[in-house]
């Protein structure tokens, strides 16, 4: 069952917080307006993330994503949706110096694409920052646990929280709560450690490889529809293979222009006006 906005249009970050304890909280991330055509219909939260560095735009890692790619796509996204509640990341390097860049860039985010809420990444060491964003209008959805964008300091895409390391995890997630975050995205983490975290806070959580318990579940777009083939986290289950249906269309498209089998007589236009299929509206 999906969440039923409260009043007319998006699902807002107020919905999603009221859905605590309620229905699991479905969402994905999407990038492009076709793309958040498909994600609109189903999902609850549609999350225009900096994970796009990677899947999109080839990069090694989410450090190199810039403010305007993140407008750019917002605005894709935004055009392609109209009843999931909309969030777009603060990509790195836009929001850690201080709570006023933060707001500025956040600002601006929320202006140029017309998104409901930003997501940054941190634990209590942006607590203040969540709290300056959210007492001046703007919704917060936190992200703790493996925070890609401290891939450095991290050593590693590696599981968070393991042992003594939870209790860390946890104060995390309870101070980017009580700073005001509507939901807080759980990345890597033991699922015990999901289901206490979850069980401590008064917000959703969302999970990202953090077990079945999380209030709700997201993953990326790309490789659940099996698009990115870089490399596959564990967390990640194949719900399609569409990247190697396209590279089989592409092959038979290839073979087929060299073998002159494309295009087809039904391809082409006859010089004659009566000739109906040369109206169609497209090309
Ligand atoms: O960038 C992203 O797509 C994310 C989600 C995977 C949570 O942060």
């Amino acid at each position: 069952m999906s969440i039923t906005p409260a009043a007319k249009g998006r699902i807002t970050p107020d919905d999603i917080r009221a859905a605590k304890g309620a229905a699991p909280i479905a969402c994905l991330t999407a990038y492009t307006t076709p793309m958040a055509k498909l994600v609109d219909r189903s999902c609850d939260v549609l999350l225009v993330g900096d994970s796009l560095g990677m899947v999109l735009h080839g990069l090694p890692s989410t450090l190199g994503v810039t403010l305007e790619m993140m407008i750019l796509h917002g605005q894709a996204a935004a055009r392609g949706s109209q009843r999931a509640c909309l969030v777009v990341d603060m990509p790195f390097g836009s929001y850690e110096e201080s709570p006023e860049q933060a707001f500025r860039n956040a600002a601006r985010l929320m202006r140029e694409t017309g998104c409901q809420a930003v997501k940054l990444e941190g634990g209590a060491h942006m607590a203040e920052t969540i709290r300056f964003l959210v007492a001046r209008g703007i919704p917060v959805m936190g992200h703790v646990g493996l925070t890609p964008q401290a891939v450095n300091t991290l050593g590693g895409y590696r599981v968070q929280g393991r042992g003594q390391a939870g209790t860390r995890v946890m104060d995390d997630a309870l101070a980017v709560a009580e700073a005001g975050a509507f939901s807080v995205v759980l990345e890597k983490l033991p699922a015990a450690l999901g289901r206490r975290i979850t069980e401590a806070l008064p917000v959703p959580t969302i999970g990202i490889g953090a077990g079945v318990d999380c209030d709700g579940q997201i993953l990326v777009i790309d490789d659940m529809l099996g698009l990115f083939a870089d490399f596959r986290p564990r967390f990640v289950k194949r719900y399609a293979e569409l990247g190697g249906d396209a590279a089989q269309a592409i092959q038979a498209y290839a073979d087929e222009v060299r073998s002159r089998a494309f295009p087809a007589p039904e391809h082409a236009f006859s010089d004659s006006p009566q000739d109906s299929k040369a109206q169609d509206s497209k090309g």
